[in-house]
Order: structure tokens, then C-alpha cells, then sequence
């Protein structure tokens, strides 16, 4: 038996453990997945002492681990190094390497959807984790990225960290988020991506984008999967813009990490039904 952790604090309730353990189950492979709420001070123990053990295969890693297990672990891939997080790491015969499989996540979900991203101009709320890791993804193809943030400074940073490593031209800026930024953004815009936890469960009457500024020209990708409609996917319909959920990320991350632990493609479909239905969908 080998085994797969979440590694966060607190772990909570997570969709994870229902979606791979299925996967496991349908490909009859024997592997477990489970969640371990580990501390941030005991960090450095767990992936010592259990993720570098002989029946562990890997992790995912989440909040607030994803930057400080970097340190902690033997090799990191390209995309992990340039995000400058991991949220995937794989026990490699007791060597522990560290991936990033949110903004290939991400980037699968835009490309599965109606939207063509490649020379498209795309709208990004958020300066975070997840934005980095999208931030990277979506700069290999889209025409231009705009980044907004609550902290201008943060986008900033972000904005200069893609110019200078995307593989190709796009064009990249950053502002404040705030409505006037918004009004004028969203009016070029093809794709919005809300990289906040803004409209999360509980707080499920949030949105980052007031309604009157959607458009019908518009898809809508809210990386926020909990609720699985979001105010701002409702009212992204309501104004006849595509709406993408963040639940196609999830899956599409979770397949990544599923691949890296056991050399099998996942079972998407099953996942994608695991994952809505632990989401009450
Ligand atoms: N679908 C998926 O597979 C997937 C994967 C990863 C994450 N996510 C979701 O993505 C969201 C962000 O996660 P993360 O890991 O990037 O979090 P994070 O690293 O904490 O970053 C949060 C970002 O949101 C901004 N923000 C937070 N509260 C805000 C508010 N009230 N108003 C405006 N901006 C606000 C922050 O701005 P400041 O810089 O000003 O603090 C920051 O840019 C979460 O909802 C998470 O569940 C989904």
C-alpha cells in the first residue's frame, strides 16, 4: 500500500481524499489519500519523518505550506521554481521532488472551455498563489495580462516576475483592484479570472466584480470552486458571458498530481463527478 497526503492547516473538509481515493479504487491500484493537518512549525518533521518513508508515494500541499515546503524538499520542477511554490510532491525512492500542477490545471480547464485563449486578453483579479501559478500559465498563450490586486504592490511584482519569464511576447501590466481599473479592464477584456477567495463559502453573497460591469463578450473563470456557482458565474450568465467554475482546476490539478504519484492517466470523468458531488452538485 502506498500512500498520498494533503499536507495543510487546517486540512478542513476537502474534496481530495473522496476524488483520488475513487481514481485509486478504478484503476484497482493500491493507494490511499489522506489528509494530514499538520502545523506550520511541524512542517519540516512530517515531510522528514512520513513523506520521505517507504509507503509514502507523495503529497499534495496547501495552505500554508505551499512555499515553505519548497525549502524543505530535494528538487523542484521548472513550472514549481518559476511559481516559486509547489502544490505536488513526489517520493521518489526517499528523495522528495516538488511540483506545480495549478497553472497546467488552470490552463487545461481555459483550453476544455469555448474560449481560445492563444493572443487573448486576459483579465486576472489577485496577486496570490493561485494568481501566480495561473499567471505563469496563461502568459505562454494569451495576447496580453492585466493584473489587478487589493495590494497594488503585489501585482506590480507579479506583473515584472511573468515579463521576465514568459516564453514568448504578452503583453503585461498591473493596477489597483478597484472599480474604476475594473470598468476599464473588463471593457477590452476576453477572459476574467477571479483569483481571490472573494464569493468563497460562507461568504457566498461576495463577488469581486460588480455585476453591471459583466459583458456578454465575456468568459468567466472564478477559481473559487465552493460554492460550485458563484455569485460572479450567476451573474456572469445573467449578462450572457461563458461561466467556467474552478472545480474543472481542481479536477484537472488533482489529474496532474495523479499522474506524477502513479504513471496512470486519471479517470476524469470519475473524478469530475466525485468532485461535484462532495461539492453538492
Ligand atoms: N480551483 C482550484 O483548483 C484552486 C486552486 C488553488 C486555489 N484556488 C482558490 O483560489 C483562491 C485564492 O487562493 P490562493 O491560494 O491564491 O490564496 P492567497 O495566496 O491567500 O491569495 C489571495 C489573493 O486574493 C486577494 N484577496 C484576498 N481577500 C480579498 C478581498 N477581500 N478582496 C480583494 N482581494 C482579496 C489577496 O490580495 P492581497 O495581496 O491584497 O492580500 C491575494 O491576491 C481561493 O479561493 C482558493 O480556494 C482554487
Amino acid at each position: 500500500m502506498k500512500v498520498c497526503y494533503l499536507i495543510g492547516y487546517p486540512v478542513g473538509h476537502s474534496v481530495s481524499p473522496a476524488m483520488h481515493n475513487a481514481a485509486f479504487r478504478k484503476l484497482g491500484l493500491d493507494y490511499r489519500y489522506e489528509a494530514a493537518s499538520v502545523e506550520p512549525g511541524s512542517l519540516a518533521g512530517f515531510l522528514n519523518g512520513v513523506l520521505r518513508g517507504p509507503t509514502a508515494r507523495g503529497a499534495n500541499v496547501t495552505i500554508p505550506h505551499k512555499i515553505s515546503a519548497m525549502m524543505e524538499i530535494d528538487a523542484v520542477d521548472e513550472s514549481a521554481a518559476a511559481i516559486g511554490a509547489v502544490n505536488t510532491i513526489v517520493n521518489d525512492g526517499g528523495v522528495l521532488r516538488g511540483h506545480n500542477t495549478d497553472g497546467t490545471g488552470a490552463l487545461r480547464a481555459l483550453k476544455e472551455s469555448a474560449v481560445n485563449l492563444t493572443g487573448s486578453r486576459v483579465l486576472l483579479l489577485g496577486a496570490g498563489g493561485a494568481a501566480r501559478a495561473v499567471a505563469h500559465a496563461v502568459a505562454l498563450e494569451a495576447g496580453s495580462l492585466t493584473i489587478l490586486n487589493r495590494s497594488p504592490r503585489r501585482a506590480v511584482e507579479l506583473a515584472e516576475t511573468i515579463r521576465g519569464k514568459a516564453g514568448r511576447r504578452v503583453e503585461v501590466a498591473a493596477a489597483p483592484l478597484d472599480e474604476a481599473h475594473l470598468r476599464e479592464e473588463l471593457g477590452r477584456a476576453d477572459i476574467l479570472i477571479n483569483a481571490t477567495p472573494v464569493g468563497m463559502h460562507p461568504d457566498v453573497e461576495e463577488t469581486p466584480v460588480p455585476k453591471r460591469l459583466l459583458h456578454g463578450d465575456l468568459l468567466v473563470f472564478d477559481l473559487v470552486y465552493n460554492p460550485l456557482r458563484t455569485r460572479l458565474l450567476r451573474e456572469a450568465e445573467e449578462a450572457g458571458a461563458e461561466a467556467l467554475s474552478g472545480v474543472e482546476m481542481l479536477v484537472y490539478q488533482g489529474a496532474e498530481a495523479f499522474r506524477l504519484w502513479t504513471g496512470r492517466e486519471a479517470p476524469l470523468d470519475l473524478m469530475r463527478r466525485v468532485a461535484r458531488r462532495e461539492l453538492g452538485g
